[in-house]
């Protein structure tokens, strides 16, 4: 499996939950990391707790935002891009209409097909770079963000992961 020490990974969705924790150990694997998510005060506060522990820890942040089209030069190629961005479900089906089902899509949906077109643009072209995202159902109840974030670097560190799926649902496929 490759090594971690020195690659850049990108992590939108980092500033907490599963992409903070995703962060916190890509640090500790001597990665260097950007966070980004679309509040200012959340990102600066995840960077500064990242950054607390000292030592080499080479953690920056960025403030993104789904509603609007363009993105920022990246001056630095990257070797992965992260996305756990997500919120929760804003409304029961019964209260639904076309502009409710759009905003629901928009991170889970579109988000993704978006990274997808756009992060080879910035990644380092060849078998070690990837792209994961973060995806689920409701029903589904996955372990802690510390013990999810494994499975995170491991699907970075493999270079023969591609097209991969990793579940972490308590069983409910069992059930
Ligand atoms: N935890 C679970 O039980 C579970 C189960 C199944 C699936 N999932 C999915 O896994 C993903 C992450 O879960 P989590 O527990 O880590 O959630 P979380 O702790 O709420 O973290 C979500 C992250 O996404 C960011 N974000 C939200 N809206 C954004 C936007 N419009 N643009 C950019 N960033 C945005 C948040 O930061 P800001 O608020 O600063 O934007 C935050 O950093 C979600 O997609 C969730 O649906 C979670």
């Amino acid at each position: 499996m490759a090594p971690l020490e020195g690659q850049y990974i990108l992590i939108i969705g980092g500033s907490s939950g599963m992409g903070f924790a995703v962060a916190k150990l890509a640090l500790a694997s001597g990665a260097k990391v950007a966070i980004a998510s679309s509040s200012a005060d959340k990102v600066q506060d995840a960077v500064s707790r990242l950054s607390g522990g000292g030592g080499h820890a080479q953690a920056s942040g960025h403030v993104v935002t789904t509603t609007r089209d363009g993105i920022q030069q990246q001056q630095q190629p990257l070797d992965h891009v992260i996305n756990t961005a997500g919120r929760g479900v804003p409304k029961p089906i019964s209260e639904i209409d076309m502009g409710s089902v759009n905003e629901l899509a928009r991170l889970p949906l579109f988000v993704p097909l978006l990274i997808g077109k756009l992060a080879p643009r910035f990644l380092k072209a060849g078998p070690n770079s990837s792209i994961i995202f973060a995806s689920g159902q409701v029903a589904e109840k996955p372990a802690s963000p510390e013990e999810v974030a494994e499975a995170y670097i491991y699907l970075v560190k493999n270079t023969d992961a591609t097209g991969s799926n990793v579940s972490s649902n308590g069983g409910v496929i069992l059930k």
